[in-house]
């Protein structure tokens, strides 16, 4: 895992990492890291220096000058050239980022004045706008050209000297309000846009920990399902799994298992826990392809998540729709694996959204499957291990003080596959 967190260049997330840090050790003196909080919020700004560009240049030529208007604040640069500071009030990123800052900009040649204020910035890829309030309506004001970079799963957006112009009825207005000679058409200056969305973590009210950062996970997306010839579909299969006894045993002693959405946490009568495992239930594909049954396969689809909490210790880990593919030497169990981790030195606690990977490999090479029950096929005990993604995505070594055994090729607890073979 390489989380993007600290390779962010902006200000605002070296800004951020440093509070985090102050947090973090306070959290860590206060032994523990199960905060109160709760939801981080919107955080960083827009930056523009004003008076850069050809039409810019012409702007200040003319005498106009560029102020702030609270709370955005604003600094002087030589020759006029301005930057104004606007933190972001609200921010929603999804495949288009929409920002609203705090304060405006204020156009000035001597008495006269231009006002950009209400701003709020939508950006996608190559496009960024920025609406404004012009005579009371909501309308485009300016655009700023160059690239935005949008990452949804982050929730961040990040524009480095975007070129900034005012843009539709603001440039006759602009015009008319100033007195100018020219219409300022063109660029009049750079924008630098820095911001994360405000953020929770999801399983917040379940296991009790909140997360400082949110980072996009790098791993490599699951791959393909094969496509099976003549399958049968059928519902009602279970997918029963453990994923690892001394996991189960080491989360429940201290922390708590949860089963959310469905999955269910199988629990022994007596005495437990730890719990015996945890089934989720789903559909299936199933495909006998000819005689024997060594090229057998099948596809289960699980649904519902099952968190393993550990506030205590600083760590969530939650498995959620899992997929079983029997299909020889590709057999393997498909997750989404999503983790809120805290760095033990920083005390920051970081979320990986869910990540959907090849999580565990499943050795179908000696295993024969039953056919007993009519109807029904099944492979008992299938050996599963950690796959590398698999290894990484659980972030289980990351804070670990003990040697840490979750690594790539760890041996998890093997898998009895049950899967209907009539619809
Ligand atoms: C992000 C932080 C942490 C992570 C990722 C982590 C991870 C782990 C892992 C993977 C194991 C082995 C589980 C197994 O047997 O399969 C373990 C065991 C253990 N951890 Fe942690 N740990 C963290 C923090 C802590 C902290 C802060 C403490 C102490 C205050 C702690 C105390 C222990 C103890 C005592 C065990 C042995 C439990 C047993 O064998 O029953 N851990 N931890």
């Amino acid at each position: 895992m390489s989380p993007t967190m600290f390779t962010f260049q902006s200000p605002l997330r070296l800004f951020l990492a440093m509070a985090f840090l102050l947090l973090g050790a306070v959290v860590v003196l206060g032994g523990s890291f199960a905060g109160s909080a709760g939801a981080v919020e919107t955080s960083g700004s827009s930056v523009v220096t004003l008076g850069t560009g050809k039409a810019g240049q012409k702007l200040i030529n003319q005498g106009v000058r560029f102020k702030a208007q609270s709370p955005a604040t604003r600094k002087k640069l030589s020759s006029g050239r301005t930057r104004i500071t606007a933190t972001a009030g609200d921010a929603q990123v999804t495949g288009t980022a929409k920002v609203t800052l705090r304060g405006g900009i204020t156009l000035k040649r001597g008495k006269r004045q231009f006002k950009l204020r209400g701003l709020v910035i939508k950006s996608k890829t190559k496009q960024t706008t920025v609406k404004g309030k012009l005579g009371g309506k909501l309308t485009t004001v300016a655009k700023v050209d160059g690239k935005s970079a949008v990452d949804p799963v982050a929730g961040t957006v990040e524009i480095s000297k975007g070129k900034f112009s005012l843009a539709g009825k603001a440039i006759k207005k602009a015009k008319n309000k100033l007195k100018l000679k020219q219409a300022p058409k063109g660029t009049i200056g750079k924008m630098d846009l820095g911001v994360q969305a405000a953020f929770e973590d999801p399983y917040l009210a379940e296991c009790g920990l909140e997360a400082d950062t949110k980072t996009a996970g790098t791993l490599p997306a699951a791959t393909p399902l094969p496509e099976l010839n003549g399958a049968v579909s059928s519902a009602g299969n279970p997918i029963t799994w453990g994923v690892k006894l001394s996991l189960r045993g080491y989360i429940a002693g201290i922390g708590k298992i949860v089963g959310l959405d469905g999955a269910v946490v199988n629990r022994l009568p007596f005495p437990g826990p730890p719990p015996t495992g945890f089934t989720f239930p789903d559909d299936a594909e199933y495909a006998a392809n000819g005689s024997g049954s060594a090229d057998d396969q099948a596809v289960l689809n699980g649904s519902g998540s099952i968190l393993f909490c550990n506030a205590p210790h600083g760590f969530r880990i939650v498995l959620s729709n899992p997929t079983v593919v029997i299909d020889g030497d590709n057999s393997r169990l498909i997750a989404d694996v999503d983790t809120n981790t805290t760095d033990l030195g920083t005390g920051i606690s970081d979320w990986i959204p869910a990540q959907r990977i090849d999580f565990a490999n499943l050795d179908t090479s000696s295993i024969v499957p039953e056919t007993d029950v009519p109807g029904k096929q099944t492979w008992t005990g299938v050996p599963t291990s950690l796959t590398a993604a698999g290894a990484e995505s659980l972030r289980l070594c990351e804070g670990n003080p003990g040697p840490c055994t979750y690594i790539d090729g760890a041996e998890f607890d093997p898998i009895t596959v049950t899967v209907k073979t009539t619809g």
